[in-house]
């Protein structure tokens, strides 16, 4: 039977090319949060256009700010200063953890109570690792079975604390951030593992003051934001499917203009270097504490790759495409300390095991991660997106080197960081 949301995609020859990703979803939803806490009108080009940050704008719009958008992306945001509006009704997060995690912090300083929900994958994913924090903060929150949306918030004073989670998550620790924002005291995270810091930087340019130390940062609270005009750089994590495309194509040439280079995020680019790729900056530059540039990629050939402990955490969002593509390197790919992939939009753990054997590969999944040879030839598939939009497009990058033709079903879900994927893709192949 046709399935009218599925992708063909056939073998290509080459990838080559310039492109352009969309914006930076992190920063976007921390940027359209603050925004919303700030007193007066701030406005963002190239705003992420995925349906995950369209569910935090909605938000920020139902708590009372004036919110206006347009096809070229560009974002005005009125904010309401410290006191937002109570909500009319239930806060839709969609399918976005962040904006349910994140929006959290804020929500429980407000006096007044809010609802949170989400879809079906949002509504199974855990959020003990944000009530705990905020618990101790001083706030009431509800959630199904302890850990689940629907979150009910019922907001009011908060106090700082000292906060040391016991996973490494960003949206921890920019909840918590948030929270601290609007708490009486001073409040700080201390991270098992260094995470991306984009929090910090969006706290600080909309002008807070932030202490940091080699593991912990500190934000007092009270602090009045002021208005931002920015440009939010393109998304490493989007464009990360293009280069890992390019890096298993040994005549590709691959350019991406205006992303982002925080060193948080680009920790991709020191693994496809050890695959074998040569990555040349052509340009960098610093944008309110995030460092953009444009890179070029040409691949070559390296050795086996193994990432463990930290590192897993700073890449967390490029593991799935980077097993896709495994299979196609030189020395194939060893990942473990990766449980954190099981509670993601899908079991990205299983996702990717199971799409890797419909495609004939040899792959071991352990508890946490993967061992995956290199130097395999593997063959088209019908491929689950498992509605998560990471698998979508790490599939839709494998099939390009595949023998035959793949289907990709549930490729719609790729809307949620990257609506023009497909179309990108398209530009960039050589057959
Ligand atoms: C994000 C942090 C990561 C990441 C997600 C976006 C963020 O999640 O997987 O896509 O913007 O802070 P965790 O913080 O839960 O690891």
């Amino acid at each position: 039977m046709h399935d009218p949301n599925s992708a063909l995609i056939r073998p290509v020859r080459n990838i080559l090319g310039s492109l352009r990703v969309p914006g930076d979803k992190s920063i976007s939803h921390r940027y359209a949060m603050l925004a919303a806490l700030a007193g007066g009108r701030s406005r963002f080009d190239n705003f992420a256009p995925g349906a995950d940050c369209a569910s935090t704008l909605a938000c920020v719009r139902e708590l009372g700010c004036n919110v206006e958008s347009d096809e070229k992306n560009v974002v005005t945001i009125d904010g309401r200063g410290r006191q937002l509006q109570p909500p009319s009704c239930a806060l839709d997060c969609g399918n976005s953890g962040s904006t349910m995690r994140m929006l959290s912090g804020i929500l429980a300083a407000q006096p007044f109570t809010s609802e949170l929900i989400g879809d079906a994958s949002l509504s199974r994913r855990p959020m003990k690792r944000i009530l705990e924090p905020l618990t101790q903060m001083g706030a009431k929150i509800a959630a199904a079975d302890g850990d689940r949306a629907p979150l009910r918030i019922a907001g009011g004073k908060l106090h700082g604390i000292n906060y040391r989670p016991q996973i490494a998550s960003a949206q921890v620790k920019t909840c918590v951030l948030f929270a601290g924002l609007l708490a009486d005291g001073k409040t700080s995270v201390e991270e098992p593992a260094r995470t991306r810091d984009h929090g910090e930087l969006a706290l600080r340019a909309f002008g807070a003051e932030l202490e940091r130390t080699h593991t912990a940062v500190t934000i007092a609270g009270g602090q009045i934001l002021h208005p931002l005009e920015a440009y939010v750089p393109g998304d490493i994590s989007s464009a990360a499917f293009f280069l890992c495309a390019a890096a298993i194509f040994p005549e590709s040439n691959l350019v991406v203009d205006d992303v982002l280079l925080n060193p948080t995020r680009s920790a991709l680019l020191d693994i496809l270097s050890a695959m074998g790729s040569r990555i040349s900056m052509l340009r960098v530059e610093e944008q309110h504490g995030e460092l953009v540039g444009t890179i070029s990629l040409v691949a070559g050939k390296g050795r086996q790759i193994r990432i463990e402990g930290a590192q897993t955490a700073l890449l967390i969002d490029e593991l799935p495409v980077l097993a896709a593509i495994a299979p196609f390197t030189a020395g194939g790919l060893e990942v473990s300390d990766a449980s954190e992939l099981r509670v993601k939009e899908s079991d990205r753990l299983s996702a990717v095991t199971r799409n890797l054997q419909a495609m004939g590969a040899q792959v071991e999944q352990t508890n946490d991660g993967w061992r995956i040879p290199g130097r395999q030839r593997l063959h088209g598939a019908e491929i689950q997106s498992y509605d998560d939009h990471r698998i979508a497009m790490a599939f839709a990058i494998a099939a390009l080197r595949a023998e035959g033709e793949s289907v990709i079903h549930g490729a719609e879900c790729v809307a949620i960081s990257y609506p023009g994927f497909f179309e990108d893709l398209e530009r960039l192949v050589e057959r």
